[in-house]
């Protein structure tokens, strides 16, 4: 953190109201730090968009009455090894598991893993939520992650 610097801006009242709305719902402290948070979301969505390397976490919801499905997901995890951080596997009852699957690469590979394994037979929802490795949020600039041998949704799973 290098000193700070007071900036002043114009808006139209309407995008004005909006932030104010904004920094009213999101219980910022103040102006300053909605700003922080949307330069540094601004920074996470780029790095998504740009294929830079991203963290996320996907979440499934699974039926454990499926017999295959529980197998299946872990050969897709296996295949993607070098992206899987950590998993972590919730009996949520009887019948339904939960799997929070922590993940770093390029979005490119993560977007392709969080569908390959969303789209299981058994699966019964699954999310994807997007963070960032923390190079975006710190200034420096990520380097670009290659893109890997994978083609998008044409390789199979043995
Ligand atoms: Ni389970
Ligand atoms: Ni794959």
């Amino acid at each position: 953190m290098s000193g700070l610097v007071r900036l002043s801006m114009s808006l139209d009242r309407e995008l004005n109201d909006r932030l104010e709305r904004m920094q009213r719902e999101g219980k910022y402290a103040s102006r300053s730090d909605l700003f922080r948070d949307l330069i540094r979301s601004r920074e996470v969505a780029q790095a998504w968009e740009g294929d830079g390397e991203a963290l996320g976490t996907i979440t499934l919801i699974y039926d454990h009455d499926n017999r295959t499905v529980s197998r299946r997901l872990t050969h897709v995890q296996h295949h993607h090894h070098g992206a899987v951080l950590a998993t972590t596997h919730v009996h949520l009852d009887e019948h339904v598991c939960a799997e929070m699957i922590m993940v770093r690469g390029a979005a490119s590979e993560i977007r392709h893993l969080a569908d390959e394994l969303g789209h299981q037979k058994g699966v019964l929802h699954s999310a994807l939520a997007v963070s960032s490795t923390g190079k975006a949020l710190t200034g420096k600039r990520p380097p670009h992650t290659h893109h890997h041998s994978h083609k998008a949704g044409g390789h199979a799973h043995p």
